[in-house]
C-alpha cells in the first residue's frame, strides 16, 4: 500500500474503533438498565443518594429541612426558660445603666437619680421601658433593645432595677 492509502487506513480505524467503543458503551448500558431495571427501582435510587451523598452542605437560614433557624430564634430557643429579672439585668439593662451610665442612664442602685424617676409613677416607666424613649439625657431603646424578649421578662427585669433604687 501506498503511505497515502495507508494514512486513510489507519484513519478509517481509527475512527471505526470509536465507533465501534461509543457502540458496545450504549448497548452494555441497556442491557445493565435494562436488564435488572435497577435504576428505575426507587430503593436502588434511594440507596445510591444516600451513598453519594456529600459530607457536608450549604444551610441555607430558614430551610426547614436542615436545623439552622435564624439566629434570633436559636437564641429564644437555647434559653427555653424565661429569664428573670437579674437574668436580663445581667444580660442587657446594666449594658448603660451600670456605673458610671452610658448615654445619660440612671446607675442601677442610685437612690437620688431613681428618686424623680420612680416619682413619675410606675405606669409611665412601664410604657418607656417597653416602647422606648428619648428623655434629656438620652434614649432609652424599646426594651433597651432585646425586643426579642417578653414584656414579662422585661418588666422582671425593671422591678430588679426599682427595687434596687428604694430608699
Ligand atoms: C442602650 C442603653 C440602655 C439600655 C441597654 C437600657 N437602658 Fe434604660 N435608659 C437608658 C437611658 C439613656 C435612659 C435615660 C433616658 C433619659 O431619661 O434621658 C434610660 C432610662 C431608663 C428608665 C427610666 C425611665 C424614665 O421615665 O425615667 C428605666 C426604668 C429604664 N431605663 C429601664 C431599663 C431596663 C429595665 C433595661 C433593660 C431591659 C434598660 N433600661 C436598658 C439607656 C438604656
Amino acid at each position: 500500500m501506498s503511505s497515502r492509502s495507508q494514512r486513510f487506513y489507519d484513519g478509517f480505524m481509527l475512527i471505526l474503533g470509536v465507533f465501534v467503543g461509543v457502540l458496545v458503551g450504549i448497548v452494555f448500558m441497556k442491557a445493565f438498565s435494562g436488564g435488572s431495571g435497577q435504576f428505575d427501582d426507587p430503593d436502588f435510587i434511594g440507596a445510591t443518594d444516600e451513598r453519594i451523598r456529600p459530607i457536608g452542605r450549604v444551610a441555607l437560614i430558614g430551610d426547614p429541612d436542615v436545623g439552622v433557624r435564624p439566629v434570633v430564634h436559636t437564641v429564644v430557643d437555647s434559653v427555653s426558660a424565661p429569664m428573670s429579672g437579674p437574668q436580663v439585668y445581667n444580660e442587657n439593662c446594666y449594658l448603660c445603666h451600670a456605673a458610671p451610665g452610658v448615654g445619660g442612664a440612671p446607675v442601677f442602685g442610685d437612690v437620688q437619680a431613681w428618686a424623680p424617676r420612680i416619682a413619675q409613677g410606675q405606669e409611665l416607666l412601664v410604657e418607656r421601658v417597653i416602647n422606648g424613649y428619648q428623655g434629656e439625657m438620652g434614649v432609652m431603646p424599646p426594651k433597651g433593645g432585646r425586643t426579642d424578649l417578653s414584656d414579662e421578662e422585661i418588666l422582671d427585669a425593671l422591678d430588679f432595677m426599682l427595687a434596687e433604687a428604694q430608699p
